[in-house]
């Protein structure tokens, strides 16, 4: 269940934002992205979520490149794909209807499945675990309320219990305590350290050092249209063997 970016080259118009970003994750582990302002964390993860096909390069599930498989067949990859979205984006309904929409979707699919081999469908009951999910992030008292009424750290936690009930494979998380204090971005990182125990490969593009810190596996550097620096955490922080990485950490290389 790796997921993986491979030689990508991408741009928009004339823009180039990649020249030959390859970055991978695996199940139960945490892959921090960190990099300067514009300089496309948010891109790779549009790009690691299916969602637009890399001008040149390979997106590659279990080995396979999903944008060479018919649409059907790439949906399918989609759908174990679980993405928090820079700007929560959430509907106008309640909290709770929220935090259920991605089950509905992967419930929806799992309705064929039933029909095939009945032992792959896990779940039953989707509004229990989006109950669940709303309470792993504190929100379990809201989820009647209306989701335009939420404050934008609000907002944030349930864009992030939506994702987290979706059971995804992969979780892909951009910024996704950006809007929150200190409390509530520890209980989104004790979700994300959770997410890890149960086999999910998440990757979290994040501004916040400390937070990659505290749980990322592995760090990649994103500098200029390239990863210059892709290892194990405490390396990349302690001892980086790129002298960009040391400076961009320590605040000194300014873009
Ligand atoms: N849809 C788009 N059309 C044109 N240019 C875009 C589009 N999306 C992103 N870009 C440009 O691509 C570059 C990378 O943007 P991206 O949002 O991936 O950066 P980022 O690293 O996520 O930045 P931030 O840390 O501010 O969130 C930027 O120069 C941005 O202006
Ligand atoms: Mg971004």
């Amino acid at each position: 269940m790796t997921l993986e970016a491979i030689d990508v080259h991408h741009g928009y118009g004339t823009e180039t934002v990649f020249e030959g970003v390859s970055l991978s994750v695996s199940p139960g582990e945490v892959v921090a992205i960190i990099g300067p302002s514009g300089v496309g964390k948010s891109t790779l993860l549009r790009l690691l979520a299916l969602f637009d096909a890399p001008n040149r390069g390979s997106i590659e599930y279990e080995n396979q490149a999903v944008w060479d498989v018919s649409e059907q067949r790439r949906l399918e990859y989609r759908r174990r794909i679980g993405m928090v979205f820079q700007e929560a984006s959430l509907f106008d309904a309640s909290v709770r209807r929220n935090a259920e929409y991605g089950l509905r979707v992967r419930r929806s699919w799992t309705d064929r499945l039933r029909h095939e081999l009945s032992s792959l469908v896990g779940k039953t009951n989707g509004t229990g675990d989006a109950i669940d999910a709303l309470e792993t992030v504190g929100l379990r008292e809201q989820a009647d309320q209306d989701a335009s009424s939420l404050s934008g750290g609000e907002a944030q936690r349930v864009a992030f219990a939506r994702a987290l009930a979706y059971e995804p494979d992969i979780l892909l998380l951009d910024e996704p305590t950006s809007d929150l204090d200190p409390r509530n971005t520890a209980v989104i990182e004790d979700a994300i350290l959770e997410a890890r125990r149960r086999g999910i490969g998440v990757v979290i593009a994040t501004h916040d050092m400390h937070q990659a810190e505290r749980i990322a596996d592995r760090v990649a550097v994103l500098l200029g249209n390239d990863i210059i620096e892709v290892g194990n955490t405490e390396t990349v922080f302690e001892n980086p063997t790129d002298e960009r990485t040391r400076k961009f950490i320590e605040g000194e290389l300014i873009y």
